[in-house]
């Protein structure tokens, strides 16, 4: 990213990075031993990149915003103490968690709130993205999620 590129990207998101309940997300573990916070920078990133390469003309708030807040859950997902039936798995129901706390502590539009709740399609079949921020954002978390994953192995 250019310097102007880092500038837009912070003058957009700094107001959430400073947010209590968003530096709550540095307490729990993504892939590996990267946070969830580090994870969901990355994936903003991502998606910031992808729009400018891929010149697809995004509503630059509404896709950085909903990638920092697509893993918004607040919880430890790794926490085998929580038992739950299939379709109440961490990978089915986070999205729904993070897109109500992003409600709840920023009152985030409809839009954002499909980017958070479409980011897990296809595991999530009816959650399709509809529009182009989701889309970027769905193709951003998986991108960034294997490279975490992989530099683990
Ligand atoms: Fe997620
Ligand atoms: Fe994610």
């Amino acid at each position: 990213m250019t310097k102007s590129e880092d500038r837009e990207f912070e003058e957009i998101l700094n107001k959430y990075l400073e947010h209590p309940e968003v530096k709550k997300m540095s307490e729990y573990c993504a892939h590996g031993n990267v946070s969830v916070l580090n994870h969901s920078i990355a994936v903003a990133r991502c998606a910031y990149d992808l729009n400018r390469k891929l010149k697809v003309n995004a509503d630059l708030d509404t896709l950085l915003v909903g990638a920092l807040l697509h893993d918004f859950y607040l919880y430890d997902w790794h926490d085998a103490s929580i038992r739950v039936p299939l379709f109440k798995m961490h990978g089915f129901t986070h999205p729904e968690k993070a897109r109500e706390n992003a409600v709840r502590y920023f009152d985030v539009d409809d839009r954002v709130q499909e980017v958070i709740r479409c980011h897990m399609w296809p595991l999530t079949l009816r959650s399709v993205p509809k529009h182009k921020e989701a889309m970027l954002v769905c193709m951003a978390d998986k991108m960034v999620a294997l490279k975490e994953t992989i530099h683990d192995r």
